[in-house]
């Protein structure tokens, strides 16, 4: 198992924009970065997956590159991010990076010389059409800022697609330079030495795009293509994949049904990003239970990752209508902090209303599921966001390090800054910063600390299997265990309110020593796991077994 590393990691994902600014000049830039590896050491996490660093007009924030074999010269050089490599390897310390290859920028030159006539060597680099497509307004991923998939483009005198805004024409899949060119940027960044790609928007990256045809055909193969490419070059290199895609689809993405996972190794698992959120809204674990239940089986080597907050929107377009309505009304009552109709662009801190003892509940339960979890930065200070600004920007305001201006991020003037630090309300930097927190151990950071040392003391929970202990509980509460090679872990969740009593004295005779090894304040000891008090909003990890052989 140990070769799997991903099995057992503790991703962190940042923007290096947004993270530290080491030259005061309003943009946090890659050395910023190198030196706060020490801090995210001693956080424990094991992998940072980086935003899209290459060079990009930024029109969705670096999701629209103009060279994929190069650094956005504001965040740093190419020698930055080698030298950024090497420090947090030396920390054990593993980087990944967003591959962005579903489209390019507008203003990438392959798609200024495809415009530029239909002799262009890179024509058909993008996909074309030279009458206006029949489903030219449908597919939009961005509803209310995007009206069409397919642009006529006066230079090309043609339609071009674009899945996502106008200015991110989609490559051609289907052109096998595309394909070979995409393996060659991979190649260049693992030869460099990171540790696998963040692979954005998968469904459409195999999308074999048919003009008038909403429902073109995917090409799973490609998958197949990608991760024989990559793990030729890097063995160890992981794919983790962005895939929002219908359940009943998942499995194909993990590999072609022949056993061992020959496709992407990770996926996002957004599913359960919205269940979880549904069961802190109804207080209710029923839907997670039934993600355990209902999660398909993993080919060998295929693994989830969980999440509660990214840099996107918290997407519950997968929930029913009532479900979705109920995490509206309790997480995002205000328009204002809804987007798209389908989701709510809101930190989780101030989703929970600031409440500690419910933030520890809500990243214990998610850290303590089956699969990878991955923490976004500033989550381990109980950020919040700034609904001032526009759309997701709301949640991508600048890391908050300490009571110094710019709360530590840059030197810069405030008015410099890629975006303004959160100055005002409960979530100021002056009231929530790193420097605050870290010399007091019972802090929100301090807490993290201690949560992610203990996952990973715990290695069951991201190698072996998660299932529900289905035994008669109080409401509100969710117990589940992981077993492993290393033994077996049972975890108790309160998403009540209500202090209660839990009896699992069926586990007993599987128990050696149970002992608590995190859980929201000193309880009694275990005992015969048939009085288990738990607070409202508690939570105990329970180890109940080791297997002293491994
Ligand atoms: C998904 C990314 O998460 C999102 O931030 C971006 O806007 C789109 N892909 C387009 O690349």
């Amino acid at each position: 198992m140990g070769d799997r590393w991903y099995s057992e990691a503790v991703i962190y994902c940042l923007d290096v924009e947004t993270y530290a600014d080491s030259d005061g000049d309003g943009v946090g830039d890659i050395r910023g970065l190198i030196g706060r590896l020490d801090y995210l050491a001693r956080l424990g996490v094991t992998c940072i997956w980086l935003s899209p660093i290459h060079p990009s007009p930024n029109k969705d924030d670096g999701y629209d590159a103009t060279d994929f074999y190069n650094v956005d010269p504001r965040l740093g050089t190419l020698g930055d991010f080698a030298e950024l490599l090497h420090q947090a390897q030396n920390r054990g310390i593993r980087v990944i990076i967003d591959l962005v290859v579903n489209h390019t920028s507008d203003e990438h030159p392959w798609f200024q010389s495809a415009r530029s006539s239909p002799d262009s060597a890179y024509r058909d680099w993008y996909i074309w059409s030279e009458e206006a497509p029949d489903d030219r307004h449908q597919g939009m991923v961005f509803p209310g800022e995007q009206n069409e998939t397919w642009s006529y483009d006066r230079t090309a005198k043609a339609w071009y697609y674009h899945r996502f805004y106008k200015f991110q024409p989609d490559l051609n899949m289907a052109n096998p330079k595309v394909r070979e060119e995409v393996k060659k940027i991979m190649s260049f960044w693992l030869q460099l030495g990171v540790s696998g790609f963040r692979m954005d928007a998968v469904p459409f990256i195999i999308e074999l795009t048919e003009p008038g045809n909403p429902n073109s055909p995917k090409d799973m193969e490609f998958l197949t293509e990608l991760r024989q490419h990559v793990q030729w070059r890097r063995g160890d290199a992981v794919l983790l994949a962005e895939a929002n895609v219908e359940p009943d689809q998942l499995p194909v993405y993990f590999g072609d049904g022949s056993g061992s996972g020959n496709r992407i190794h990770m996926l996002f698992d957004f599913m359960l990003n919205g269940r979880l959120m549904l069961a802190l809204a109804r207080e209710d674990p029923e839907t997670i239970i039934d993600a355990l239940r209902d999660t398909p089986k993993l080919p060998t080597g295929g693994q989830w990752a969980t999440f509660l907050r990214n840099h996107d929107e918290i997407d519950l377009s997968r929930l029913t209508t009532d479900q979705r309505n109920d995490v509206l009304a309790k997480f995002g009552p205000d328009e204002e902090m809804q987007l798209y109709g389908r989701g709510i662009r809101r930190r989780l801190a101030p989703m929970l209303g600031n409440d500690r003892r419910h933030i520890e509940l809500a990243y214990a339960l998610q850290f303590s599921l089956r699969g990878t979890p991955v923490l976004r930065y500033g989550e381990e200070i109980g950020m919040g966001e700034d609904l001032s600004l526009k759309g997701r920007d709301a949640i991508r305001t600048p890391m908050q390090w300490s009571y110094q201006p710019n709360g530590g991020f840059s030197t810069a003037e405030p008015e410099k800054l890629v975006r303004p630090v959160l100055d005002t309300g409960e979530f100021s930097y002056e009231k929530v910063n790193v420097t605050a927190q870290r010399k007091d151990p019972r802090s929100l950071l301090g807490w993290f600390e201690r949560m992610i040392r203990t996952l990973r003391e715990a290695p069951e929970i991201g190698s072996g299997s998660t299932t529900h202990i289905d035994v008669p509980l109080p409401a509100g509460v969710l117990a589940h265990r992981a077993d492993g090679p290393t033994g077996t872990m049972v975890f108790l969740h309160n998403l009540g309110t209500e202090d209660v009593e839990v009896d699992l004295s069926t586990l007993q005779p599987e128990a050696d020593l149970p002992v608590d090894v995190l859980s929201d304040r000193g309880y009694d000891e275990v005992g015969k796991l048939d009085r288990l008090k738990l607070a409202g909003h508690g939570y105990r990890w329970i180890r109940l077994c080791r297997s002293w052989s491994v």
